[in-house]
């Protein structure tokens, strides 16, 4: 009886370990919609044989795309305003540069990487005149045609190829054999290979070798600006802030309240990013991990946090955030210049960058060889 009893045991065991992960993940398939990812098998680099690609703008993506796709083989120049600051730049890294309307003119592939807030002009005027049927137009983020700033014609292509990292990763990961995971979404198909033609433009820029995820760009353009807005810069910067502030009013050194609630980020950051929270907790003390339970949740109330991100959700998905964004640069930018300069004189950026001068190692100064 003993005998047989653990048998069954020992049987129901093994069909719990069989059974159980193949149930939870068709569960998990059921309760929540999956991705379409996509692969450097999945991306045919020969869509852009013939394709002549004009990079419009040389500054964080701008550099990164272009120098990515000459790297990769691909026919690529740069289109940069008269007398701009990175024309000798692009020149000196072995690019051919034109000015945007020549670019745009010569391309059969325009991707538009200037500022969002400006592209709507300078397409209008400087691009839009020169697209002819079947080129396509190419974004790194949706906002311009998520909020019809930008309205193209129906005989163009309109993909999104976009990296989930600043410019300077996307190079430097690709010039170690890398690459940086990249959105890719389709608004215009008219030419019937927008897909094709976007995942090799992915491909050349090295995010394919990471991981490339389908969406739209409805869809890019909210979580983008929401992921910003309420935890990436918005969340993160006012946390760091609200710390470093109380303890420096508490008496503690400002250099002490720099390391502590923001020098001390990337390294909690960085193991999050390698291996989840869980390597996080690993790496970190019990008691921190202790007062991560005891006392995240009375700095970050859940629900009335969750309450105002929905609120910062409703903005961006009604046009709220848009139109005063767009609002903001037709006046000035008189509050966005404020901001910029109180901040500049903020205390923790004071601290900070006399601090950071002794912690320069290398290449560390250049984003584009900083370790990531
Ligand atoms: N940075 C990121 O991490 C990131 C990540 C994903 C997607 N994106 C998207 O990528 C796009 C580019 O962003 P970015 O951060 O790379 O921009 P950026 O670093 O600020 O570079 C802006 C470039 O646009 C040019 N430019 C600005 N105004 C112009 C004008 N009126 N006419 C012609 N050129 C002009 C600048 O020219 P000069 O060289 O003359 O100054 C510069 O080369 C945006 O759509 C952004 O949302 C950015």
């Amino acid at each position: 009886m003993y005998h047989s009893y653990h048998s069954f045991a020992r049987r129901c065991d093994m069909i719990g370990i069989i059974i159980l992960p193949i149930a939870a993940s068709y569960l998990i398939k059921e309760c929540f919609i999956m991705a379409k990812m996509y692969y450097e098998k999945d991306c045919e680099l020969s869509y852009l044989n013939g394709k002549k690609i004009a990079i419009i703008g040389y500054g964080s993506q701008g550099h990164a795309h272009a120098l990515n796709l000459k790297d990769s083989g691909c026919d690529v120049c740069v289109g940069l305003r008269q007398g701009s600051k990175n024309w000798a730049n692009a020149e000196k890294a072995g690019l051919t540069v034109k000015t945007v309307p020549e670019a745009a003119k010569w391309a059969d592939i325009v991707m538009i990487l200037i500022n969002d807030e400006v592209q709507a002009d300078v397409y209008k005027k400087d691009i839009a005149p020169y697209l002819e049927e079947g080129n396509a137009l190419a974004f790194a983020h949706g906002f311009n045609i998520r909020y019809q700033q930008i309205v193209p014609p129906a005989g163009v292509d309109v993909f999104m190829a976009a990296p989930k990292g600043p410019g300077h990763t996307v190079r430097s990961q690709y010039v170690n054999g890398k690459g940086v995971p990249c959105l890719v979404a389709v608004e215009q198909n008219a030419t019937g290979n927008a897909m094709k033609i976007a995942l090799a433009y992915i491909a050349g820029i090295g995010g394919a070798r990471a991981g490339v995820m389908e969406t739209t760009f409805h869809d890019e353009t909210e979580t983008d600006l929401f992921g910003e807005q309420a935890v990436l810069c918005g969340g993160v910067v006012d946390l760091m802030r609200c710390g470093f502030e109380t303890l420096v009013e508490a008496g503690y050194e400002p250099e002490n309240a720099y390391f502590e609630c923001i020098h001390e980020m990337k390294l909690i950051i960085d193991l999050i990013n390698k291996g989840g929270v869980g390597m996080m907790n690993y790496s970190i003390s019990d008691t921190a991990e202790y007062g991560e339970y005891v006392s995240g949740p009375r700095v970050l109330p859940y629900e009335e946090t969750k309450k105002n991100m929905r609120k910062v959700l409703d903005d961006i998905q009604d046009g709220t955030f848009a139109g005063k964004w767009i609002a903001e640069n037709k006046n000035g930018r008189t509050f966005f210049n404020s901001k910029r300069a109180n901040l500049a004189k903020h205390q923790m950026e004071i601290v900070g960058a006399e601090l950071r001068k002794n912690m320069l190692w290398g290449d560390d100064a250049d984003p584009d060889t900083a370790s990531n």
